[in-house]
């Protein structure tokens, strides 16, 4: 079995970054403007397989890190690759470099949350989610933000210290 790496995603793999999103932004200088700051701050990790990109998650610290909160943003695995792990190790490497990441300004990490959608297109990924932990606290009707295909979850994840 070929072995799946996870690494921090740094301002050299800019061009994988395009390559993944190019068909669901506009331009790759909204791509490069959305996450030029995730890959200059370490705050995006990728799923390596020959070489290949095959899985990303994105996060960062709401505000200050002394309120302990940090959010995922974007989390996906290649279709082909799904249900081989890949998500389950690229969310466990994320919520462990949080930490780190919190220590480094000596502070700590108290709650992850995220918004994720509530319809069956995102029943992996709340299986995931609820697996590690994370709670619904709350939803948002369709439409509120911009979710027209249904009511999106916002689930939080209580670290513990
Ligand atoms: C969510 C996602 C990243 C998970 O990646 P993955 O590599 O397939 O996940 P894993 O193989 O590590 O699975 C981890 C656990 O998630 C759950 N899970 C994964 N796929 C599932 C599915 N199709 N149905 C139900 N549970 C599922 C299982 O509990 C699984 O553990 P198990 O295999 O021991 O049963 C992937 O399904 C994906 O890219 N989904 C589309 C994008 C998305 O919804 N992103 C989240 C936006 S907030």
């Amino acid at each position: 079995m070929t072995e799946v790496q996870i690494a921090v995603l740094t301002s050299q793999h800019r061009d994988c970054i395009l390559k993944s999103y190019e068909e669901v932004y506009s331009s790759k200088e909204e791509v490069q403007a959305f996450y030029g700051r995730f890959l200059e701050n370490g705050w995006a990790l990728g799923s390596w397989k020959n070489g290949e990109l095959v899985g990303i998650l994105t996060w960062a610290p709401r505000e200050a890190v002394t309120h302990g909160l940090a959010e995922i943003i974007d989390f996906w695995v290649k279709p082909g690759e799904r249900r081989k792990g890949i998500g389950a190790k690229l969310l466990d490497t994320a919520l462990n470099r949080m930490q780190q990441y919190y220590k480094r300004f000596g502070a700590a990490l108290r709650k992850v949350m995220l918004f994720t959608g509530a319809t069956e297109r995102y029943r992996a990924a709340r299986t995931l989610y609820e697996k590690r932990g994370f709670r619904v606290v709350v939803k948002i009707p369709r439409n509120a933000l911009d979710n027209p295909d249904g009511e999106e979850l916002l689930y939080v994840l209580r670290v513990r210290t």
